[in-house]
């Protein structure tokens, strides 16, 4: 499958690193709007050649680059220190109509990471017209991935021996799903000495992760690059796995919705999504979330 990169600043640079270094794909096209900037990264990567796995790099137009299999949606503004993701809505979501519209004249999948990724995932959707399975965000794959090495490092254990989840809105109103985490097939709340503390601690050094890091180093673009490499995979592979990302949804008060979920991912996409068992609170959570979504995307509406 070819896959390509639309936007290669810090993140979308971070993405063609990881999927060349995991060996992703065979050929890898590279547009942004600064063509240099696209080139100047083509040359950068192919220059590498002989430490990842056999693949070209190559700097493409818009058109070229919406032909791909798989399109990864990385244009757009990053957040400053202390933005919320959904403050980045106005300045990004132009892009993401006028993407979605060009690669919707394609068969392939969009995977989008811009933010505010939820409600982009929707413009993308909508702009493109291809079918909800096959436009999906990394949404909150990476809060899932913070929290599996933040619980790995309260319990002294490998972060692939955590099975916990973040759902919502890859943002302020995430939720963690603490009732069905587990640990070495043993749920969280079994273990001993876990306390409802130590959800709250960690839950908000979950949600506040990426405001930490930008506060420092200005972006965060280094683990994003990873999950999207991840999620590329399971694409490419056709894995199947089960993965948080966003996509838009019907049904359970979550119609037109784009927020994150468990879903399998293969070559079609995001195909079945798998209703998390939730507790009351995590119920009440996630329809909040789904509101905040609806609220921000109503202030797109004409
Ligand atoms: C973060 C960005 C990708 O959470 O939203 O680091």
């Amino acid at each position: 499958m070819k896959v390509g990169i639309i936007g290669v600043g810090y993140v979308g640079a971070s993405v063609a690193v990881s999927l060349l270094h995991g060996g992703v794909t065979r050929e890898l096209l590279l547009h942004d709007r600064d063509a240099a900037r696209a080139e100047g990264e083509a040359m950068d990567l192919a220059q590498g050649a002989p430490y990842y796995p056999r693949a070209t790099v190559r700097a493409v137009d818009l058109d070229e680059v919406s032909r791909c299999d798989v399109v990864v949606f990385a244009a757009g503004r990053n957040g400053r220190p202390g933005e919320s993701r959904l403050q980045l809505l106005a300045d990004n979501f132009r892009v993401a109509s006028e993407v979605g519209r060009v690669v919707g004249q394609h068969a392939g999948i969009i995977v989008a990471i811009s933010n505010p990724v939820d409600v982009l995932t929707r413009v993308l959707q909508q702009s493109s017209g291809l079918p909800p399975e096959r436009v999906f965000g990394t949404g909150t794959m990476l809060d899932t991935a913070r929290l599996r090495q933040a619980l790995a490092e309260r319990l002294a254990v490998d972060s692939r021996s955590v099975h916990a989840q973040v759902l919502g809105e890859h943002g302020d109103s995430e939720i963690v799903q603490w009732s069905g985490a587990q640990v070495g097939g043993r749920p969280l709340r079994d273990w001993p000495g876990w306390t409802r503390e130590d959800e709250q601690r960690l839950g908000h050094e979950v949600k506040r992760a990426a405001y930490e890091i930008i506060q420092r180093k200005g972006v965060t673009n280094h683990a994003i690059g990873l999950v999207t490499a991840d999620l590329v995979r399971a694409i490419v592979r056709d894995e199947h796995r089960v993965l948080t990302v966003t996509r838009c949804h019907t049904g359970e008060g979550l119609d037109g919705v784009a927020l994150s979920l468990p879903a399998i991912v293969g070559r079609n996409g995001a195909t079945t999504v798998i209703p998390p068992s939730l507790d009351d609170d995590e119920a009440q959570a996630l329809a909040h979330s789904a509101q905040v979504l609806r609220d921000a995307w109503s202030q797109l509406a004409p």
